[in-house]
């Protein structure tokens, strides 16, 4: 049988095959060379949600405005370490300013790994934005607006249409069952492969896609469908050319880049995570030794 190295979780960045880096993506992303990776394909984590059980994690900020700055912070690096033709892939939620209890479902529900931390931030409406009891924040549109403030370039907003939503008992408004994924380029001439992905009729590819969740569990609360990362990486990154993940949790994004015989950087913060991650792509590559 052919031997083939198995991925390990590391501290020392090298561009060749997979690597898994374990850290604050703040700290990690300075050390990767300018220039050197076509991709980013992410969701960090959405604000004064989950709590991720580490003191550095975004998305525990005292304030909104303090989340948007950190992640315009992340994405400064991101787009110093892509090639000048690269892409950002940014999927990020929404939520709901709130004075009082959350409740057991919806954007800003009480869910299983919320902890109480967590959880105050999401009991006053923060001072911000004008912002008033039960205001959708408008969160995702506020990180690309700060992004292209920052010297991105807004190519497209993909609204993924999930097959299954969250329940929420709300009666006052519709059921939130999409969230936004950004397209964002570093020039005006960016590597887009528009053939890698169409629609079903052969048309290019629409602006909405409709996925359902992956079905089985892999112990992180908020992971991304496979497929997501797979259209991302397809449309933004030739075989052999690097991706990153730099909130990579679960190791959605790197399971992908394996399957289509990408290089990827993964960063995640939470040693937990960085396991399953592990797991997850050595399965892949225990997968593709049957064939
Ligand atoms: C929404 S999840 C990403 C899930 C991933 N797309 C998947 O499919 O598994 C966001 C992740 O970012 C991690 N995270 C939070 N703050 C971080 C930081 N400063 N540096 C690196 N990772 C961080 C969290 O631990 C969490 O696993």
């Amino acid at each position: 049988m052919k031997k083939v190295e198995k991925i390990k979780i590391t501290n020392s960045i090298q561009l060749t095959d997979l690597q898994i880096l374990n850290g604050d993506c703040l700290k990690i992303l300075p050390g990767i060379p300018p220039e050197s990776l076509q991709c980013c394909i992410t969701s960090p984590p959405y604000w004064g949600l989950r709590d991720y059980n580490h003191s550095a994690q975004i998305g525990a900020e005292q304030s909104p405005v303090q989340y948007v700055e950190n992640l315009v912070n992340v994405f400064r690096e991101v787009h110093r370490v892509l090639r000048k033709d690269g892409t950002l892939w940014l999927n990020i939620g929404d939520g709901y300013a709130r004075n009082g209890g959350t409740g057991n479902c919806g954007p800003n529900a009480i869910v299983g790994n919320t902890k109480k931390l967590i959880q105050k931030r999401n009991c006053k409406v923060p001072n911000c934005w004008g912002l008033k009891d039960r205001d959708l924040m408008g969160l995702p549109w506020r990180v690309a607006f700060a992004l292209q403030e920052d010297g991105w370039i807004l190519r497209s907003r993909i609204t993924w249409i999930k097959k299954t939503a969250m329940p929420e008992s709300v009666k006052n408004r519709p059921t939130s069952a999409t969230e936004e994924i950004f397209l964002m380029s570093k020039s005006t001439s960016y590597y887009y492969d528009s053939k890698a992905v169409r629609e079903s009729t052969g048309a290019n590819l629409r602006n909405y896609w409709l996925l359902g969740p992956d079905v089985s569990g892999n112990g992180h609360p908020a992971t991304f469908p496979r497929e997501l990362a797979r259209r991302c990486i397809l449309l933004g990154s030739k075989v052999g050319d690097a991706v990153l993940d730099p909130f990579g949790g679960s190791g959605t994004t790197g399971v992908a880049a394996k399957e289509l015989e990408r290089k990827a950087i993964l960063i995640e913060i939470n040693p937990k995570y960085s396991k399953i991650s592990k797991k997850r792509i050595n399965n892949v590559i225990q997968k593709s030794l049957r064939f």
